[in-house]
């Protein structure tokens, strides 16, 4: 199948169209950006990670009954995937405070939550992806009370997935951030799950494998991201060297 026209450009991936109706091809961009777009930058290698490490666990989620847009690994930086009508909704969930909300409710970094907790945010660049309630989200017809109940339970199970597959490699997942939107009716997986969208910290020393490294200037983004993949035994290939 060959790659047709661009359809969507995002900040770390671009949508291509097929020529096959409803199937689109997802590519994996190295461009990391932080801060709505604020920060932005190029990390070599970072694209085919993240579709390695996103095909790994969309995967591995369909292996558990958990449905997501993705049909197939196509390329290094490329999935097939289905065409959804995007629901603007993030759904984040939280196991240790990290991030937004040590800022806005005055928690300590790294603060084990007694359950796991979900977010929902409006998905808009120029607001700076605000934190709204499901009434907002009804409200304004982004998405009915149903439909973010469903996208939170879904959101709570691929938890507990990602858990039980990086908890065995020493890496706890402190939090991400997924997207969801219509197939045919039904409410599926959407985006993509990698560490661009994920806090991961070894579990033996707290060292951050995610964007965190990039946001707050780490350094050794791409090595983060290779060890990650490499935990996991996803085969991933970068051309090292250049
Ligand atoms: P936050 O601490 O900035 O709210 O982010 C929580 C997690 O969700 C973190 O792993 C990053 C991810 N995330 C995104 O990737 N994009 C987003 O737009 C948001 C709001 C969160
Ligand atoms: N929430 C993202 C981040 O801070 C926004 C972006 O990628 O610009 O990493």
């Amino acid at each position: 199948m060959s790659a047709g026209t661009l359809k969507y450009e995002g900040k770390g991936k671009r949508l291509f169209t097929t020529n096959e109706p409803g199937v689109l091809i997802q590519q994996f961009k190295d461009d990391a950006t932080a801060f709505d777009g604020k920060k932005h930058d190029r990390i070599a290698h970072k694209g085919v990670l993240n579709c390695a490490i996103s095909s790994f666990f969309f995967t591995k989620l369909a292996e558990q009954g958990i449905r997501s847009h993705m049909i197939a690994r196509e390329g290094d930086d490329t999935m097939r995937v289905y065409e959804l009508t995007m629901i603007p909704v993030e759904v984040v969930v939280r196991n240790v405070a990290a991030g937004s909300i040590c800022k806005r409710l005055g928690l300590e970094e790294g603060l084990p939550l007694a359950r796991p907790l979900t977010e929902l945010f409006y998905k808009s660049d120029a607001l700076g992806d605000p934190m709204i309630n499901s009434e907002h989200a009804e409200l304004f017809g982004w998405a009915t009370v149903a439909e973010t109940t469903a996208m939170r339970a879904m959101a709570r199970n691929i938890n507990q997935a990602l858990i039980g597959l990086l908890q065995p490699v020493g890496i706890r997942l402190i939090d991400f951030k997924l997207e969801f939107g219509f197939l045919d009716g039904e409410i599926v997986l959407g985006d993509e799950i990698t560490p661009d969208g994920c806090r991961l910290w070894d579990a033996e020393t707290g060292r951050k494998l995610d964007k965190d490294r990039f946001r707050r200037d780490l350094g050794g983004l791409t090595e983060a991201y290779a060890e990650v993949a490499n935990r996991l035994n996803i085969q991933v290939e970068t051309n090292q060297g250049d």
